[in-house]
């Protein structure tokens, strides 16, 4: 139970129409102050103020990231039940509403160009890209041992790329399948996997946020190097996870947290690493549980640490979650 002047705070936070506009964009997903100020055009101190106000009620945690925060809605209780009746309630099609929602998607519309058009100009180079940061062999022999020791059915690899983890996997599965929105890497995939003979393996132009022919089909679902580049990490956690068959593994590697801004301006990342507290909270968010991370540190002094998760379904038979 709150006291009555923790109600009132929640409710004077909640209880302003900037304020409301900012719960209806972050029911969506996390945001950065950066997307907030330029969907709805008011400058950055002011957005600030109404951030402040609405994580001193705990209606909004805040996570620093570089020169970035990111603000998520807080699900938890008193404050979760709030946010989820105002959102219940509230008209998404009232003008204000609408306008920031439809300027959300055509931000995150133009984030993913960004993002496609430097893939588009990497496609050759990646794999000489990709092992730059990282200790990438100690990190493949933690990749095949969290495979797990039996054959995989389907093995379902989300934002393939070059398919590299399709390759390193090639004897571990019966039927492989990588999913890219990049022709341009995908183009490279197919010619990497032709030249190894991999015929169990095949490469498919998709978003990997639009699983639905995928659902309950997977043994093993792969977010390798690919979760860093989405403002809201969770959502293709989610979409992941709906892939996943009952007893199904996810494994999932990205960098630990860093503080490399330039990665955002010339590399298209848009977070900066992820937490080992982070994933858990994502991972519970879909429905799963992480059952190991393990970190490899970097191999050279300009590197970057990477982690390896391995998640399983809450109520999986294989392994508990820790
Ligand atoms: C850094 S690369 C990683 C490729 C591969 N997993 C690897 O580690 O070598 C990230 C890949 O995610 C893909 N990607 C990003 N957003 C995507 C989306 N919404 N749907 C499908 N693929 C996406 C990009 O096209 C890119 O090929």
């Amino acid at each position: 139970m709150r006291q009555p002047q923790d109600i009132v705070l929640l409710l004077k936070a909640a209880g302003e129409v900037t304020r409301l506009r900012l719960l209806a964009l972050l029911a969506q997903g996390e945001l950065s102050v950066k997307d907030f100020t330029e969907i709805l055009g008011q400058s950055q101190p002011r957005i600030s103020r109404h951030l402040k106000l609405l994580a001193d009620a705990g209606l909004v945690t805040r996570h620093a990231e570089g020169a970035w925060a990111y603000y998520r809605l807080n699900r938890d209780q008193t404050s979760g039940a709030l946010s989820a009746w105002l959102m219940e309630h509230l008209d998404t099609d009232a003008p204000e509403i609408r306008r920031d929602l439809d300027k959300l998607s055509s931000l995150r519309g133009a984030q993913q160009e960004r993002a496609a058009a430097f893939f588009a100009t990497i496609a050759q180079s990646w794999d000489k890209l990709r092992s730059l940061h990282i200790a990438e062999s100690a990190l493949e022999d933690a990749i095949v041992a969290e495979a797990g020791q039996g054959l995989i059915d389907i093995f379902l690899d989300l934002g393939t790329g070059t398919g590299r983890m399709l390759e390193l996997l090639a004897d571990r599965y019966v039927q492989g399948i990588g999913l890219d929105s990049s022709r341009e890497m995908l183009s490279v995939a197919r010619a990497k996997l032709d030249a190894e003979g991999i015929e169990t393996a095949q490469v498919r132009l998709g978003n990997i946020i639009e699983l639905d022919d995928y659902r309950d089909t997977a043994d093993l679902v792969m977010l390798h190097q690919v979760l860093h580049y989405f403002d809201d990490p969770s959502i293709p956690i989610v979409h992941a996870a709906s892939c996943l068959k009952p007893d199904g593994r996810m494994l999932v590697v990205d960098f630990a947290p860093h503080d490399l801004e330039f990665l955002r301006s010339e590399q298209a990342h848009r977070r900066l690493g992820l937490s080992e507290e982070q994933m858990a909270l994502w991972a519970n968010a879909a429905g799963l549980s992480v059952v190991t991370c393990r970190t490899f540190p970097p191999s050279r002094a300009d590197g970057l640490t990477v982690c390896l998760w391995a998640l399983e379904n809450l109520n999986s038979n294989n392994t508990k979650g820790v």
